[in-house]
């Protein structure tokens, strides 16, 4: 989106159609059509059309105030989900105390369209927050209308004068983009150097502040992480969303976590990893479990061993098994699966098998497996059946395929 397209589309008339844009006839044609009668400039017009289809869009991230924001397209792809921005905020007022009738000032360098500084001042920061990009930094003041303590400007991170903040929350770049066009292609920037700002720039100056939060892509290389940090994996409703490298008071146990957030929460810490777990390694039990993504990520799946009395079926591949169905606290760290049978792998005689069951439709899950579920599901051709989930991966040296049910867990 064009500075001049955006200055129009902030006009009260402009704002007033997007709120009733649902009145008109479906169909952007149609919509495009009406609001061109009504003296809407073509630029207008698409920019309308693309904030109606971007509000509905967030409603995932945002719920109902996505109907009261407006956004970028990559603004929005690269914005944290409202549930998770008020995890940052919990994480950085966590342990500042502002004093009476005071506030705890966080600097949000890199705000995007500001979900997170839209959090930190929801929870009662004064916050101020730059973007390097104007058309961003423009739309983030205006989805930070309500909140009078909330003060953005399009600046550079760089440029700003950190020492009188009690936190610093980073969101830095991670993907190559256009200006805050609708609908620009990017691409993923591997390099953290490259990162925007630079993930070495980010690091230094979390280590100085008070208290710091700088969230990553969830691939994060763990040998970046600096030793003084909590390296917090974050999965939402099943999406592994981030990692957070938090400093300072931000910070409460150094190390490796992953916080599972969803219907059900769970919290596990590198501490919580078992001496060793050698003991009954690749021994098939009744059940297995399909640890969540964050766990996954943060290298921490024997954690769980414990907890759910389970062991690994593999020393490197992410699943566990265990004997009895996963209950307590830490199920909700699991997708478990009764293992109904052990079938063979090669796809001649896996068929067989499962004609002779029944089974006539497959969902195919994998690990340590060279497989490509799609094209197995098509060699296996098989006729109409009942359904069955199949799980390829290894036990020991050995190649096989569990016949499964997936299991409801019980918190
Ligand atoms: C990942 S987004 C931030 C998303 C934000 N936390 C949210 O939840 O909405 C990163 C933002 O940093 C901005 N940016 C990149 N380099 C910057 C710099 N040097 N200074 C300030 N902002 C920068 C980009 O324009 C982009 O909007």
């Amino acid at each position: 989106m064009e500075v001049t397209t955006l200055t129009e589309l902030l006009d009260v008339r402009v704002l007033d159609r997007l709120e009733t844009i649902d009145d008109l006839p479906a169909g952007d044609l149609a919509r495009s059509t009406a609001l061109r009668r009504e003296g809407f400039s073509a630029e207008v017009t698409a920019a309308l059309l693309t904030q109606a289809q971007l509000r509905n869009e967030a409603v995932g991230k945002f719920g109902p105030y996505a109907a009261e924001m407006l956004f970028t397209r990559d603004g929005l792809a690269q914005a944290t989900r409202l549930p998770v921005a008020a995890h940052h905020a919990r994480r950085l007022l966590a342990g500042r105390d502002p004093g009476v009738g005071g506030t705890v000032r966080i600097a949000d360098l890199g705000c995007g369209i500001g979900a997170d500084a839209f959090a930190f001042a929801g929870l009662g920061a004064s916050v101020e927050a730059v973007d390097a990009d104007e058309v961003t930094a423009a739309i983030a003041a205006f989805n930070l209308r309500h909140l009078p303590d909330a003060h953005v400007e399009h600046a550079l991170a760089g440029d700003v004068d950190t020492s009188g903040f009690d936190a610093l929350w980073f969101d830095p770049a991670r993907r190559r983009i256009g200006r805050g066009n609708a609908r620009g292609s990017t691409s993923r920037i591997t390099d953290p150097d490259e990162f925007s700002p630079s993930l070495t720039w980010v690091i230094e100056q979390a280590q100085q502040a008070p208290a710091a939060g700088v969230k990553l892509g969830p691939a994060l290389d763990h040998d970046l992480i600096p030793a003084e940090a909590e390296a917090q994996w974050v999965s939402h409703s099943g999406d592994v969303v981030e990692v957070c490298l938090y400093f300072g008071t931000a910070r409460q146990r150094p190390g490796r976590s992953a916080l599972v957030m969803g219907e059900r929460t769970l919290l596990v810490h590198e501490d919580d990893v078992p001496e060793t777990d050698e003991d009954r390694l690749g021994e098939l039990g009744s059940f297995l479990l399909e640890p969540d993504g964050a766990i996954v990520r943060a290298g921490l799946v024997t954690a769980l061993t414990g907890p759910l009395q389970a062991r690994r079926l593999h020393p490197s591949i992410a699943y566990l098994t265990s004997d009895v169905a996963p209950t307590g606290p830490a199920a909700a760290g699991v997708s478990a699966y009764e293992i109904l049978d052990v079938l063979p792998a090669k796809v001649p005689s896996l068929r067989k098998e499962l004609v002779a069951r029944g089974i006539g439709s497959v969902v195919i899950k994998k690990r340590g497996a060279d497989i490509v579920p799609d094209q197995v599901r098509r060699q296996l051709k098989l006729p109409k059946g009942d359904k069955a989930t199949l799980v390829f991966t290894r036990l020991g040296d050995r190649h096989i395929v569990l016949l499964t049910r997936p299991v409801v867990v019980e918190g």
